[in-house]
């Protein structure tokens, strides 16, 4: 089953590339509200009109994909199947690479290390998220320490491959596309030649890249990537792995269960065909489709003239936060390479959660504080040398409750303005000049910063609400 449709047009007729819930007023401690500035888009970004209207549109069309012959399974179908085929124009994948749907990026990077053949020699950044990094650990890598330049990275991976050795043994090296501390793009081309010079294949995990810079995998000679939609506008439980299929179809399944076999017996398996195979239980149809949808929309938007309209408010808002007196950015490459909208940064003499608590608190300014699941990268950027992080390794794993070092960031998105960048840095420099307007305290179940009180009420919603029990594990 066939059908057109118009990718940038929303139902209702509204602007499909405006921001759900980009208007919302947001209580202050002081009293009164303000319109909420979101500058926490790279933890997760809110869902498009296009992909809001279109999911409202399925609902009334969901059924069981797959296997389902009632009229609605084959609708819902062809839009999953459909998705697929967005994700992978979306990232110029090639015509016989598998589109995979999972969770998101962390479940993709996931599935993939879990399917790499048997012996193979894995290569990754010291720096990378914990997601590129930690599924690594089962398999057998070599992490190389974090490059303070390009050319010091592409020397790194030169040397590292080139006396890796000589066997018969798959090569991957997996890096970021665009680093979610400090925004730096990283040259995927280039590593991607030096990696296959070297027989090896390239994964990258795009969480970061994707939905502020056009990607080619086929251009750049990218082998596997992965995304996670929730950053990409459709938050709606969904991510992807694309990438060729070999690897992903020559053992077991990284799931196992319905969906992912043709036939079975006490004795023995028949795992189906991809992408089936690697996507084993019920899938999130509207998961799947919100991403597709959101692909198919960023992607009429232009993801080029995105990614120039990004990189002039970042150029803005650098110049602006700069004149904060003690204000610090944080960085490893030079300052005029190419990053992503995102600044990470302290503010001399106010701890990091605080200042997230008096932003949100005092300003309705939303950011993100920690060290944003990249922790060798924010213990070297914050200068916490081995013998401290071991301290803190050792105080943490006997239960204890220290407070971890940490930096503030602030990151931008579609609808993202020059006047969010402004309530930034007035706020930043009145903070810096007078301190918190409210008294805060550390909530000894979260070790976070509050408002003490906190006479702000959460929103009237019509479902049920609960505060978190305990402290989060940190995320984004
Ligand atoms: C660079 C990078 N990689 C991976 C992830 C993990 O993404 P997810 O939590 O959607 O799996 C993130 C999330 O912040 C990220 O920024």
């Amino acid at each position: 089953m066939t059908a057109t449709r118009e990718p940038s047009a929303s139902v209702h007729g509204s602007d499909p590339m405006r921001l759900v819930g980009a208007d919302t007023e947001v209580p202050l401690v002081t009293g009164g509200t303000r319109r909420y500035v979101n500058l926490d888009y790279a933890a997760s970004a809110p869902a498009l009109q296009a992909v809001h209207d279109a999911i409202e549109e399925l609902l009334g069309w969901y059924s069981s994909v797959h296997r389902g012959a009632g009229f609605k399974s084959r609708a819902s179908t062809a839009a999953y199947e459909g998705a697929r085929e967005s994700i992978r124009a979306f990232v110029n994948g090639r015509p016989d690479d598998a589109v995979i749907i999972t969770r998101n990026t962390t479940d993709s990077i996931n599935l993939l290390a879990g399917t790499l053949p048997e012996g193979t020699h894995v290569i990754a950044f010291a720096g990378e998220h914990h997601a590129n990094l930690l599924p690594w650990k089962r398999i057998g890598v070599r992490y190389l320490p974090v490059p303070e330049t390009p050319a010091e990275m592409l020397d790194q991976l030169t040397a590292t491959l080139r006396d890796l050795p000589h066997c018969e043994d798959p090569h991957l090296v997996a890096v970021t596309g665009a680093s979610n501390v400090t925004g730096e793009m990283w040259p995927l081309a280039d590593i991607a030649r030096v990696a296959h010079e070297h027989d090896a294949r390239l994964l990258v995990d795009a969480a970061q890249l994707a939905p502020h810079a056009p990607i080619d995998m086929q251009r750049d000679g990218i082998d596997y990537l992965a995304l996670s939609a929730h950053k990409l506008y459709a938050p709606y439980g969904a991510g992807a792995l694309v990438g060729e299929r070999d690897w992903l179809s020559a053992g077991d399944p990284f799931l196992r269960g319905g969906g992912a076999v043709k036939l079975v017996t006490i004795d023995e398996t028949l795992w189906a065909d991809l992408p089936d195979r690697q996507e084993a239980g019920s899938p999130n149809v509207i998961g799947a489709v919100a991403m597709g949808v959101a692909c198919d929309a960023l992607a009429a938007a232009g993801m080029e003239r995105i990614a120039a309209e990004e990189a002039e408010l970042l150029t803005y808002a650098r110049a602006r936060l700069a004149s904060v007196e003690g204000f610090e950015h944080y960085r490893v490459w030079p300052a005029d390479h190419p990053r992503v909208g995102l600044l990470t940064f302290n503010l001399l003499g106010v701890p990091y959660d605080l200042l997230a608590a008096v932003l949100s608190a005092e300003y309705g300014i939303g950011i993100r504080h920690g060290c944003f699941c990249a922790h060798p990268l924010m213990m070297r950027l914050l200068r916490v040398d081995d013998a401290e992080a071991q301290r803190l390794i050792d105080v943490t794993r006997t239960g204890g409750h220290e407070r971890l070092p940490g930096a503030a960031r602030m990151s931008l998105g579609l609808g993202s303005t020059r006047a969010d960048v402004d309530a930034l840095t007035d706020a930043l420099r009145a903070i810096a000049a007078d301190g918190p307007g409210w008294t805060y305290a550390v909530n000894d179940r979260t070790d976070e910063y509050e408002p003490d009180p906190d006479p702000r009420p959460l929103p009237a919603l019509s479902m049920r609400l609960e505060e978190h029990p305990h402290g989060h594990g940190e995320s984004a």
